[in-house]
């Protein structure tokens, strides 16, 4: 994160990475992001700061994990459907939003090179190090695909490439980490980037199902999940220069039955308070006083399609698709 953006770095030829954030982007967002969420109440922080270059590898250990069932389902359901994407849309251009590793992207770019249409292949990603790896491992593994990865941020810069027909993916229930009015402001800018007749959304998003098995997907019996979110602490204390203990923290994945969404929380093991002289900020922690890091929603299918036909557009043309991971 404390990286200089670079415009335009070559890794092998026919990969390029875009950073379209400005220098001090992160150093800005992040002070605004944690002095508003840790003078609110509750607490809160925003899960784009997970994703640092540790956190991204967290991450990843995470879609592996047995407990962890979105990533397999989401796998599956790719697998049987990639071919009847490929052949629906012809895309030209496959655009990802929060591609991280792009480790399921590979059954669709397999189909759409097998189909012949595809070109070009540009994931956008906060992260630079995970746009690097994926990069970088794409390009090898794929000897006509050119790729053109972008850093930045999907909720204030969403710039498609033009050449068309073109797929937008966005998967990993990533769109459930998103608040209401955030999605809402989302799908409305998404839809107003989908211009083009032969456009098209391809959504991963993950259902309501048993607490049961939603809380253990958020809170594995290996503390990866529990790594991951302390990982935050850890971005804020080498940004922020904040003195977070991590031990002092515990990892609580909630279920929010109204809400319908899974909460990861920090929960304050003892009273403390925490130090962060970069913004000139004290923060108090009371035993056992939550600090809520993410929220992942899960959906019913008909509300949320209604939701994406009812998203206005400049045309008013509906065109989505959207296969459900679980
Ligand atoms: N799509 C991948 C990764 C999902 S994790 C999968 O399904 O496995 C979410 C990804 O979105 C991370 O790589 C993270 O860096 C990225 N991300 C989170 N917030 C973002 C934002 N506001 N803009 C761009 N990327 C974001
Ligand atoms: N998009 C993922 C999800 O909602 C992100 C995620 C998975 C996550 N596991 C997590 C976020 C644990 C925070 C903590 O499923």
């Amino acid at each position: 994160m404390k990286r200089p953006p670079r415009k335009g770095a070559p890794i092998p030829n026919r990969t390029a990475i875009d950073t379209r954030l400005p220098a001090d982007h992160f150093a800005r967002t992040l002070r605004a992001d944690v002095a508003e969420g840790l003078t609110a109440e509750p607490k809160k922080l925003s899960p784009k700061w997970f994703y640092d270059a540790h956190g991204s590898v967290l991450f990843d250990r995470i879609t592996r994990l047995p407990e962890y069932y979105p990533a397999r389902a989401e796998r599956m359901v790719l697998r049987a459907h990639a071919e009847e994407i490929a052949r629906h849309t012809g895309a030209r251009t496959l655009i990802e939003l929060g591609s991280g590793s792009s480790e399921k992207t590979r059954l669709l770019i397999d189909a759409l090179t097998a189909g012949g249409t595809l070109k070009l292949y540009a994931p956008l990603d906060v992260s630079e190090t995970a746009l690097e790896n994926a990069a970088e491992s794409l390009c090898r593994d794929y000897p006509d695909l050119r790729v053109e990865a972008t850093v930045a941020d999907f909720g204030t810069d969403l710039q498609l490439p033009d050449a068309g027909p073109r797929l937008v993916a966005f998967l990993g229930s990533t769109l459930g980490n998103l608040d209401t009015d955030q999605r809402a402001a989302f799908l409305a800018r998404t839809r107003a980037t989908l211009t083009r007749e032969d456009d098209a959304l391809l959504l991963g998003v993950d259902l309501v199902k048993d607490p049961k098995t939603l809380i253990r997907a958020y809170d594995d019996a290996q503390g990866v999940t529990a790594a991951f979110n302390k990982n935050l602490l850890r971005v804020l204390n080498r940004e922020l220069d904040a003195d977070f203990d991590p031990g002092a923290f515990d990892h609580r994945a909630v279920w929010n039955a109204e809400a319908e969404r899974m909460e990861m929380h920090l929960r304050a093991r003892v009273t403390h308070t925490v130090k962060i002289p970069t913004l000139d900020m004290t923060v108090d922690f009371t035993r056992g006083e939550d600090l809520c890091t993410e929220i992942s929603v899960k959906f019913r299918q008909e509300p949320l399609e209604l939701s994406l036909i009812h998203t206005p557009s400049p045309r008013d043309r509906q065109k989505s698709r959207m296969p459900s991971s679980a």
